[in-house]
């Protein structure tokens, strides 16, 4: 039937002649959600109505926001449907109508849904260890399918079980952790289209701070103006801030505390003891917050705050210093005095050893010397039972903690009555003035001092020969002893505030000396050295001087001698002796008040003399020859710096008076000696002249008898560097070159008057070199005069200078020729292998002797009214095998045999008899 039905319509339509068309354009419609588009609906024939008709059936009409209608014109509407929806979709009804006819057309409209994020936050944060979950809501149709991806690259989710995608497609984490930071992407894809979208997500992972700390205590030190800095150092994301608490306080910055920037560092300023206790430094951030507590310990230095001066006397029982301080830890307190320390709980008697007492350690004896220490917290005593004067003085009081010490000094005063000192005991002799000496010891010392002699005041109108010599702290009696009743007992009476003290010195009547005794003789052949021991008793004064007395046993006169005493003198030479002779010696010493006794005598025998001599030549014997020992060098640099005086010492002479001495030296690394120098037997020194600078040198030293030549004395010595170049060219520059235009000046001269002399000579037969050419002989006799000295002066120019200076030419200018000749003693029989004028000098040996100031500096000469010297010649001072000749009190000469050894009779012999 239907079919039949159409056919008849659009028959119908056909048989009125315009029958209705209607087309909508575009046919199909498909758009995504939200976009618009728009459809026109033609119709041909005349239509009085279009209609458009929704999916639902219901006409759309004009005015709908979503979906609008508009006429055209006769032919035409459009529908437009704007931001399309998922409900827009379906089919629309164009419908036109002419009155008696309608007719229509459909368009299908289809809308999807895209790939929409509707929710994607980003960043996302988290707290480390949360399960995270990543939001990505994304819709779409049909429904996306979501996957993931890290860092662009997609999670593999069987990899690391702690990833896994949820049902609404949002990636869960669990155990978030600081590493799995960074951009995530959530991306969809509809298969069905191809189409993919994403949306990047940045991811956060906060971290709750942790906080480190340097020192969970910390110590500082109070009231010093000292600052002391507490520290959290906080760790998490973000970064933390620090802030502080104190008794639930909050700190701020300020005059207290300041903080850095982080506030992880707090300086507690200017720390007092109320700045002890327990610090919470809080740390915070985004993911929480965390705490640690920290402690200030504040130490305080000890202060004595109390101490104090005391006075006392001997005569109290005790006194107390007392010693009081502060500090935390409480400290500890000590004393001392001097180098003693007390410490304590020293409650037990204590030996008091005060350096004092090494002076006077009889102050010291006694029951007393007893210390206590007795502390008590932050107090502390010191009791000296039965004070001393030893005692004052200052003590220190010293307290101490676990940071520090303070000492401080208090003094204690002890006020005591005098004290004597000085010897009790006073040696002297009729008419030797002597002091006795009362030394006083006092505080106050303030004192007053008396001398009584059996009860009456000194000085007094029966005293003259009695002075007194005041001083502050003590007073010389000086005694002038006149008769026997001047000796006995003086009293010294002292008296201050405090008391009186006395104490009687006693003046005793000085004796002689004991006699010293000879432990020993060492014999030469010509010379002796006498050992001896100090007497036992020196009379109660020193001994001043020994006197040694010797002759040839049982025979001549004593021949005497006396020698000054000096440090440690134990043995003393005899000398002008004879070779295998026997001789006896005795000695007494001397003091102020007179010569002792003689010791017994000693008897011993002198060597022979060590050598032989026959047919002009000298024969030593191997062993035990009789040269002399070598002399001892003493050498001093002079001021110049590179001259030096040598001195020598001359020893034992070996039996035979020393002839000469030879001296040699040379630069060390040189190899060869200067020229050697002969002096003669009297010489002390040389002085070596013009040295190289800062040279070493040795020199050898021999002195030469008959007998032979001793070692030589050696010695080494270095002189000083050169002085500064300036001053060197400043004296020998000008110095040089005058001497050259000089030279020159003469050398012209010279010249000229040779030229004219030799004319002379020529032409008239006269002037110099006639003289000369005339008599050749003469000139040559005067030089061999002179021989004999050229030796010293001849190589002056090449070598340094040498000083040389001899005693002789010290004394008897009159006798200086002669006595520059070094084997002047030589006997005449004797030959004499240096070919030295020898000249018999005896008695001008004895002239010198007489009044030679160097003849023996151990002599007693010097002591006018007493014992005149004995000018025993020693060895160097007289010259050869001659007598000694002694000087006794009255000046006179005493005699002593020749000891000419082998050939005494070429020598003149001198007796002068003493008158003693
Ligand atoms: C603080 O002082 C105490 C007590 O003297 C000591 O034991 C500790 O070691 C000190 N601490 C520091 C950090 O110096
Ligand atoms: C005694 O002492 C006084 C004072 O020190 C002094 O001047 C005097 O010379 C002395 N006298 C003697 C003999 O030492
Ligand atoms: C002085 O000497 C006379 C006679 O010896 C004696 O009587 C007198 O007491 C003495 N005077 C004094 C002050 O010693
Ligand atoms: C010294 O003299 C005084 C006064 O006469 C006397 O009291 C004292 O005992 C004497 N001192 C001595 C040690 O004899």
């Amino acid at each position: 039937m239907f079919p039949t039905k159409a056919i008849i319509l659009v028959l119908l339509f056909f048989d009125n002649a315009v029958s209705l068309q209607v087309d909508i354009t575009p046919a199909h419609g498909e758009i995504s959600v939200g976009e618009s588009r728009f459809f026109l609906c033609e119709v041909i024939g005349g239509a009085k109505e279009i209609d458009w008709f929704a999916p639902a059936g219901e006409k759309i009409e004009p005015g709908r926001p979503d979906i609008s209608v508009i006429r055209n014109d006769e032919t035409s509407s459009t529908l437009t449907i704007y931001n399309a929806k998922v409900d827009n979709a379906g089919t629309y009804r164009c419908v036109a109508s002419s009155g008696d006819q309608d007719a229509e057309a459909t368009v299908n409209l289809k809308i999807y849904q895209k790939i929409t994020f509707t929710n994607v936050p980003s960043p996302q944060e988290f707290t480390e260890g949360d399960n995270a979950i990543i939001v990505c809501d994304v819709i779409s149709s049909p429904p996306p399918t979501v996957l993931w991806k890290y860092k662009g690259a997609k999670i593999q989710f069987d990899k690391d079980v702690r990833f896994k995608t949820l049902s609404n497609n949002h990636l869960q984490i669990r155990g978030i952790r600081k590493t799995d930071e960074g951009v995530y992407t959530c991306e969809g894809r509809i298969k069905a289209r191809g189409e993919v979208d994403f949306r990047s997500i940045k991811v956060v992972v906060n971290v709750l701070p942790t906080i480190r700390i340097r020192q969970a205590e910390t110590n500082a030190t109070a009231d010093m103006g000292f600052s002391t800095l507490l520290a959290c150092d906080p760790d998490g994301f973000p970064e933390p801030i620090v802030t502080w608490r104190r008794n639930n306080a909050p700190l701020e910055s300020g005059n207290k505390y300041s903080f850095n920037e982080d506030g992880s560092e707090m300086t507690v300023l200017d720390v007092t003891k109320l700045d002890e206790g327990d610090y919470t430094c809080i740390a915070k951030n985004k993911a929480g917050e965390s705490e640690q507590e920290l402690s200030l310990k504040v130490f305080v230095q000890p202060k004595i705050t109390y101490l104090e001066s005391q006075t006392t006397t001997e005569m109290d029982e005790q006194v107390t210093l007392t010693c009081e301080a502060t500090g935390d830890p409480t400290p500890t307190i000590t004393w001392s005095f001097g180098t003693r320390v007390f410490t304590e709980g020293e409650q037990e008697q204590q030996k008091r050893i005060y350096q004092a007492s090494w002076t006077r350690p009889e102050q010291h004896k006694g029951p007393d010397g007893e210390v206590l220490v007795r502390s008590d917290a932050r107090v502390s005593s010191l009791t000296l039972k039965y004070p001393q004067y030893t005692d004052a003085g200052q003590y220190l009081c010293t307290a101490r903690n676990a940071i520090g010490e303070t000492v401080q000094p208090v003094s204690l005063e002890v006020r005591y009555a005098p004290k004597i000192l000085g010897s009790v005991a006073v040696y002297t002799w009729e008419g030797n003035p002597a002091n006795i000496s009362c030394e006083v010891l006092a505080h106050p010392s303030d004192v007053s001092i008396t001398w009584l002699r059996d009860g009456f005041q000194l000085p007094n109108a029966n005293t003259s020969n009695i002075k007194i010599h005041n001083t502050p702290s003590a007073s010389y009696l000086e005694v002038n002893p006149e008769s026997q009743s001047d000796f006995g007992n003086y009293n010294c009476t002292t008296s201050n505030e405090i008391g009186t003290e006395s104490r009687e010195f006693i003046m005793i009547p000085a004796d002689v000396p004991s006699a010293p005794s000879i432990g020993e003789v060492q014999p030469y052949s010509s010379t002796a050295q006498v050992l001896f021991e100090e007497p036992e008793s020196t009379g109660g004064v020193p001994v001043l001087k020994y006197r040694a007395e010797w002759r040839a046993v049982g025979r001549g006169k004593w021949v005497q001698r006396v020698y000054e005493v000096k440090d440690g003198l134990s043995s003393v030479t005899v000398t002008g002796l004879k070779p295998e002779t026997d001789y006896e010696v005795k000695m007494s010493a001397i003091n102020g008040k007179g010569e002792g006794d003689s010791s017994p005598s000693m008897v011993f025998k002198t060597e022979h003399v060590r050598y032989s001599y026959t047919n002009g030549i000298f024969h030593f014997h191997t062993e035990d020859t009789g040269e002399p020992s070598p002399p001892i060098l003493e050498g001093t640099l002079q001021p110049k710096g590179n001259s030096l005086k040598v001195k020598w010492i001359k020893q034992d002479d070996g039996g035979s008076p020393i002839t000469h001495y030879l001296v040699r030296y040379k630069a060390r690394e040189d190899s060869e000696w200067k020229p050697e120098i002969r002096l003669p037997s009297g010489s002390e020194y040389v002085m070596l002249i013009g040295l190289d600078w800062d040279t070493e040198y040795d020199v050898f030293v021999v002195a030469e008898n008959q007998q032979g030549k001793s070692k030589p004395g050696t010695l080494t010595f270095r002189t000083s560097s050169e002085p500064t170049a300036t001053t060197d060219s400043m004296e020998d520059g000008p110095g040089l070159n005058t001497g050259v235009i000089v030279g020159i000046l003469i050398l012209v001269c010279v010249l000229l008057l040779l030229i004219v002399d030799a004319t002379c000579c020529f032409l008239n037969k006269c002037g110099i070199l006639m003289c000369i050419c005339g008599k050749p002989g003469q000139s040559t006799k005067g030089k061999d005069i002179e021989t004999g000295k050229a030796a010293f002066v001849q190589d002056v120019s090449k070598e340094p200078i040498v000083e040389v200076r001899t005693e002789e030419e010290a004394t008897a200018n009159h006798d200086a020729e002669g006595h520059l000749e070094p084997n002047e003693t030589t006997p005449l029989t004797e030959p004499d292998p240096q070919g030295d004028i020898a000249v018999p000098l005896v008695n001008h040996e004895l002239e010198i002797d007489g009044e030679h100031p160097l003849a023996s500096d151990t002599d007693a000469t010097q002591d006018g009214s007493h014992a005149g010297g004995t000018a025993g010649s020693s060895g160097p001072s007289a010259p050869a095998q001659d007598e000694k000749i002694l000087e006794d009190e009255n000046a006179e000469l005493k005699k002593v045999a020749p000891d000419a050894g082998f050939e005494p009779n070429a020598v003149t012999q001198t007796n002068i008899e003493s008158k003693a």
